[in-house]
């Protein structure tokens, strides 16, 4: 049976992860994780794109093997996805064999099929820089110093005859609502498409870089870039075994802005066409985050990286701070004052506070055993309601990508919870001993603790583990399914309750 098949880009294997690279691990993630909360079996992938000149200059200057750069470049990136509490099933590599064998079949069948083709490459070659050059690449009609001499070459190559497939192409985005997401970028890849399209240079001479997959009927080139990257998603879905129609096609593709055209929105759905392989169903490019220097730097000058702040505060209230903050498809600018302020507020004041003052009122008035919901007065019925609200639109706001409005709503229901606590005044009301007000505040710490359990329920996706620990401290299993998890009534009378914890200390 197909199964949601969920992927990212893959990194390039040429420096360290960086904020940019871990939002989209988190965002991907998060959908994957509702995905699976839904009920949907899911597979979600991402990886390492390995070769290239840009790997192996780097590798050179360090005086070491390409393969030995990528391998500590790879624990690195690991490391980070087990930091943020990412769920990706596999990790592909594109140096790996499984790799390399999907993309010689390919190539060999778009060679045989005529859609390859060997040509003379023109252009302006900078030595130095190891790179062909465009006109676009000159300053004030010079070029620049670090290209060093540049002279006009003609270089062999092969190309991919994306010409052939873009009048199929248009019309594909054109018909489909779903294909591009945001929709704004379906109509920047359909601007882009008015132009007629090159031919694809898919190859570079091996002895001008050695560090690719050479081409399956000419081992004098290698494949260059985008050939090779973008296969990864089919050969992450098992292309060549019984299991690939079990994934393919991907569901999702989640990439960043300056990734869909042209190679995810016009190289790759050509591609696939050209192998006579069925086309993603969506891709989904988020916006960039900023950072300027001045706004990312302590009062003492020190600056802080984006992903040391999952190190101080936890992996949950980076999760948080990231979908809370970018509007996907936009772009975001990161400073420490906005993450401070959302780590204070509504994770520490909103959520924190109410975590840690409804256990401590449990454990004073009720020896730490959640009490019954026995009243059902105007109160309870308006929470009841807000629930009912919040949690239909919150599902709906998932599916269209919107997690920044979906936790603000969580977030607003988390308040209302503390505005009913405020109302009721349990604190008061322990005061008493006439039958109404005991039953009243055995009302209100059962309402608060099913309420807290439905929202909690709502987080798991983004902060799975501050999602886990409320689940302890309330007596329940982390949620793995949604169903019947998200209905009211569930009370927990008779619970025994964990001890307050805070959730998210302030330093
Ligand atoms: N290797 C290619 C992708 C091949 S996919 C078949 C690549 N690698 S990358 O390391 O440069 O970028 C990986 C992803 O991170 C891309 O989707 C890119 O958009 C994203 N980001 C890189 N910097 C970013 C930000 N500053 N903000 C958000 N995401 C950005 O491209």
């Amino acid at each position: 049976m197909k199964k949601f098949y969920l992927t990212t880009a893959i990194d390039y294997a040429n420096g360290s992860p960086h904020l940019g690279h871990a939002y989209e691990k988190i965002l991907a993630d998060v959908i994957a994780r509702i995905k699976r909360l839904q009920g949907t079996e899911t597979r979600f992938v991402t990886g390492l794109d390995e070769h290239g000149q840009k790997v192996q200059q780097g590798a050179d200057a360090e005086g070491i093997e390409p393969q030995q750069r990528c391998d500590r470049i790879a624990e690195e990136f690991k490391e980070i996805l087990s930091t943020l509490k990412i769920s990706n099933d596999d990790y592909i590599r594109t140096t790996e064999a499984r790799h390399k064998k999907v993309v010689c079949e390919l190539l060999q069948k778009l060679y045989d099929a005529g859609d390859i083709y060997q040509d003379e490459y023109e252009g302006f070659y900078s030595t130095r820089a190891e790179q062909f050059l465009q006109e676009k690449d000159k300053v004030d009609g010079e070029w620049p110093e670090i290209f060093g001499e540049v002279t006009r070459i003609t270089e062999k190559n092969y190309f991919f005859k994306l010409s052939k497939y873009q009048g199929w192409l248009v019309e594909h985005i054109q018909g489909s609502t779903d294909f591009i997401k945001p929709d704004f970028r379906k109509s920047q890849v359909l601007e882009f498409l008015k132009e007629p399209l090159n031919d694809l240079c898919i190859s570079r001479p091996s002895d001008r870089l050695s560090w690719g997959i050479p081409l399956p009927f000419d081992s004098g080139f290698v494949t260059y870039v985008w050939f090779d990257a973008l296969v990864n998603y089919v050969t992450a879905a098992g292309f060549g075994t019984d299991e690939f129609s079990d994934y393919w096609p991907a569901d999702l593709h989640v990439i960043g802005k300056d990734i869909l055209a042209p190679p995810h929105a016009v190289y790759w759905p050509i591609m696939l066409q050209a192998c006579n392989l069925p086309i993603p169903k969506q891709i989904l490019a988020h916006g960039w985050w900023t950072t300027s220097g001045a706004k990312m730097s302590k009062s003492t000058g020190e600056t802080v990286s984006p992903l040391a702040l999952a190190d101080q505060y936890g992996a949950d209230a980076f999760r948080f701070f990231v979908m809370r903050e970018m509007t996907v498809g936009q772009d975001a600018e990161f400073s420490l004052e906005r993450f401070s302020s959302r780590y204070k507020g509504e994770l520490g004041n909103d959520l924190g506070n109410l975590v840690s003052r409804l256990l401590h009122m449990c454990h004073q008035y009720f020896d730490g055993i959640a009490p019954d919901q026995e009243l059902q007065e105007e109160w309870e019925e308006r929470l009841q309601e807000r629930w009912q609200e919040t949690s239909t639109k919150v599902l709906q706001l998932f599916e269209g990508f919107q997690f920044h409005q979906a936790l603000e709503e969580t977030i607003g229901f988390v308040r209302a919870i503390n505005k009913y606590a405020d109302d009721r005044a349990p604190w008061k009301l322990a005061k008493s001993d006439a039958p109404e007000d005991v039953q009243a505040l055995r009302t209100s710490l059962g309402t608060m603790l099913e309420a807290l359990r439905l929202a909690n329920d709502l987080l798991a996706p983004v902060m799975p583990g501050v999602h886990a620990r409320i689940c302890k401290c309330l007596g329940q299993n982390p949620v793995e399914k949604w169903e019947g998890r998200l209905d009211w009534g569930r009370h927990l009378t008779n619970v025994k309750l964990g001890e307050k914890i805070i959730l998210f200390p302030r330093d």
